[in-house]
């Protein structure tokens, strides 16, 4: 059996107990050693064996998997944050698919969820935002051009941009060009939960000066948008005039 663990984001203790009882039982453990702390695999059995994915091609990952599996062993493939998230593991469950080995997903803490816990902000505030978008750059990686971040800015929600911290003045060019005013709030938060955390607050129009300040160029999540700084109407599921499921009104309907 294959078991996709999400490590969390690097704090060894934001990894689920699911995916650490994984880990502590597992023979073989492949991970991504490019962005998962060491720290996770401290739970490990000193027999285990131990490979780092950040110099293996997909086919050696998938060798290891295979004759592990053949072997009768548990394998423990580790992904930093969720493994949903650019974690390319859709190309690994399809191969496993077809060479017929099973494997489950155990979900983890993503980085963009440990940054928005770092600078204590909500994404979804009524009348700010309720949408959440997640998206990144063209890397190596193409990014369609129905997604071109000056096409997904006219909808003014809340933005998490991954991989992108070194193109930071693209990033907001575009943005700007998309219709965000050139004071909408911004963050980049480095290495987020992890010891050497750094967060750098601004606007869209000083955040990559700030960024390049503070010597951040990866490893960092970008955000953008008003639920960053504010106004916002408080929920209707605590207020005292409103009914639900759970509780009834105090004051009456409020209409
Ligand atoms: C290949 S993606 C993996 C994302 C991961 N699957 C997740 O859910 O967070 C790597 C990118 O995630 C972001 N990232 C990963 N860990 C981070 C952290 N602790 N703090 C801030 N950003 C992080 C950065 O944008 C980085 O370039």
């Amino acid at each position: 059996m294959i078991s996709f663990i999400g490590a969390g984001p690097g704090d060894p203790d934001l990894i689920t107990v699911k995916g650490q009882k994984r880990l502590a039982e597992a023979d073989v453990v492949i991970y991504a050693g490019s962005l998962v702390n060491p720290a996770v695999l401290h739970v490990c059995r000193p027999e285990a064996e131990i490979h780092n994915s950040a110099s293996m091609t997909l086919e050696a990952v998938l060798d290891v998997m295979e004759r592990a599996v053949g072997e009768g062993k548990k394998v423990a493939r580790v992904h930093t944050g969720d493994p949903s998230i650019y974690g390319a593991i859709r190309e690994q469950m399809d191969a496993l698919d077809d060479m017929g080995i099973p494997y489950e997903v155990i979900p983890g803490v993503s980085s963009f969820l440990a940054a928005a816990a770092s600078l204590r902000k909500e994404f979804t505030l009524p009348d700010v935002s309720q949408t959440v978008i997640i998206t990144r750059l063209a890397g190596r990686t193409p990014v369609p051009e129905k997604e071109s971040l000056a096409g997904l800015a006219q909808h003014k929600a809340s933005l998490c941009i991954f991989l992108s911290t070194h193109l930071l003045d693209q990033v907001t060019a575009d943005l700007i060009a998309g219709g965000y005013p050139e004071d909408t709030p911004a963050a980049v938060v480095y290495k987020a939960s992890w010891p050497d955390e750094k967060a750098v607050q601004g606007t869209l129009r000083d955040i990559a000066g700030k960024v390049a300040e503070a010597g951040i160029s990866r490893t960092a999540m970008i955000m953008v948008g008003q639920f960053l700084e504010g106004p916002y109407q408080r929920s209707l599921l605590y207020h005292p005039e409103f009914a639900h499921g759970y509780r009834e009104a105090e004051r009456g309907s409020g209409e």
